[in-house]
């Protein structure tokens, strides 16, 4: 029997009706991209009317199903994948239940673009089902545009606290805002994170930066971890993006040129945000080595936004009260350098910090801001340095 497109579609409608909790594998969450289409009987046009009119998700408030090409007034919607999306109005939510491992930790990857020239948030709640605490973070600024497409892809991460999990994700009240306003959201995808512990070989958590958000085969540009609270789950494990606002970039071999490995991250805002990890396996008054590679993406970066005479990029890379800067300069060709930095440990937990001195953009006029990637981090226990010694 030969089963088409159409009865396979029905099929799985069928099965969103049952509310079936989506069991998750690496990859998008059940019709995370929005290609399958509404229930028309719960629709008004562009407008969802019902609940339960997008398979496999309920919304609540005032959601659009978006088509590409749709255009508002003059402007044509941007859909970030396949040929729909969904925008969220002032506190409407979408919500799916995910089938999970329980003590396990996930990260959801997701695309989002503005439609208006205003700052936008969006936030993410995961709630047990079975009736534990909410699990939040501060909701994500989606207020840069970070790529010339229109659209990025965020990341965000959570603890499973129970098999069945509810994933919400919801664009906050915001006072007087325009009806055609809100987030255009696409993409949803998830991925189980490993939490590679510390060795004596390298004191550091995911110095490689192997750990980390899903990245969709099809994202050329990245995947952005934004800044979190401490004491929240980070989509890059063992380490925290310390900023206001502002992003850390994660990048893959497919798409860009990474030192080692096949992930590393791209400090793409400048001296607003750090990369940053506490070590506890450090001992006050010990002597520790941290290495580490700085690169060039191969992503065309090197216009510096900022007018500074220089086209290179800088790395300052901090270890107690030590610090180093490093110098990239490899005019968006490829490339990367090592960096080190020998310190004496202070009270434990020894902070490793990782920043970009400048501020830069691909040098195609797209605006898109880039900058140095860095990778490989290792932080080693050493011998007192002998000159140290003479000192002392
Ligand atoms: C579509 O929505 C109507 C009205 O809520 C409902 O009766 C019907 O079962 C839905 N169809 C599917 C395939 O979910």
């Amino acid at each position: 029997m030969v089963i088409d497109k159409r009865s396979a579609a029905l099929v799985l409608l069928v099965c969103a009706a049952a509310l079936v909790a989506s069991a998750v594998g690496d990859g998008p969450l059940l019709n995370g991209n929005f290609e399958y289409p509404p229930n028309q009987s719960q629709m008004s046009g562009s407008k969802v009317t019902g609940e339960n009119a997008i398979p496999y998700w309920k919304t609540t408030g005032t959601v659009e199903y978006i088509g590409s090409g749709q255009q508002q007034g003059d402007m044509i919607l941007t859909v970030p994948e396949g040929a729909h999306a969904l925008r969220l109005g002032s506190d409407a939510s979408i919500q799916q239940q995910i089938s999970v491992t329980r003590g396990l930790y996930y990260s959801v990857t997701f695309r989002a673009s503005r439609t208006c020239a205003q700052d936008e948030k969006l936030s993410l709640t995961i709630v047990p089902v079975t009736g534990y605490p909410v699990q939040s973070g501060e909701p994500l600024p989606i207020q840069t545009v970070y790529s010339s497409c229109g659209w990025d892809a965020y990341s965000w991460a959570f603890k499973a606290e129970a098999g069945i999990v509810s994933f919400t994700i919801r664009h906050p009240w915001q006072e007087e805002e325009d009806e055609g306003c809100g987030p255009i959201i696409d993409a949803f995808a998830i991925k189980t994170l490993n939490m590679p512990q510390p060795t004596q070989n390298n004191l550091l958590t995911n110095g490689d930066f192997e750990e980390g958000p899903y990245i969709p085969p099809d994202c050329k540009s990245g995947v952005l971890v934004p800044p979190m609270n401490e004491d929240d789950v980070s989509p890059l494990p063992g380490w925290m993006i310390m900023s206001y606002k502002k992003v850390v970039k994660y990048v893959d071999t497919a798409h860009f040129a990474v030192p080692r490995g096949g992930r590393a991250v791209e400090l793409v805002c400048g001296v607003e945000t750090a990369l940053v990890q506490e070590v506890y396996g450090t001992v006050e008054g010990s002597w520790y080595r941290l290495e580490f590679s700085v690169g060039d993406a191969a992503n065309g970066c090197g216009a510096s936004a900022d007018y500074s005479s220089s086209p290179g990029m800088k790395v300052k890379a901090i270890a107690g009260a030590s610090e180093t800067t490093v110098d990239v300069d490899f005019r968006g060709a490829g490339g990367s350098t090592r960096g080190k930095l020998e310190f004496q440990a202070p009270a434990s937990p020894t902070r490793v910090v990782f920043v970009s001195l400048g501020y830069h953009t691909k040098s195609d006029n797209s605006g898109t801001l880039c900058g140095p990637v860095v990778d490989d981090v290792s932080l080693v226990a050493i011998a007192q340095p002998s000159a140290r010694r003479l000192l002392l």
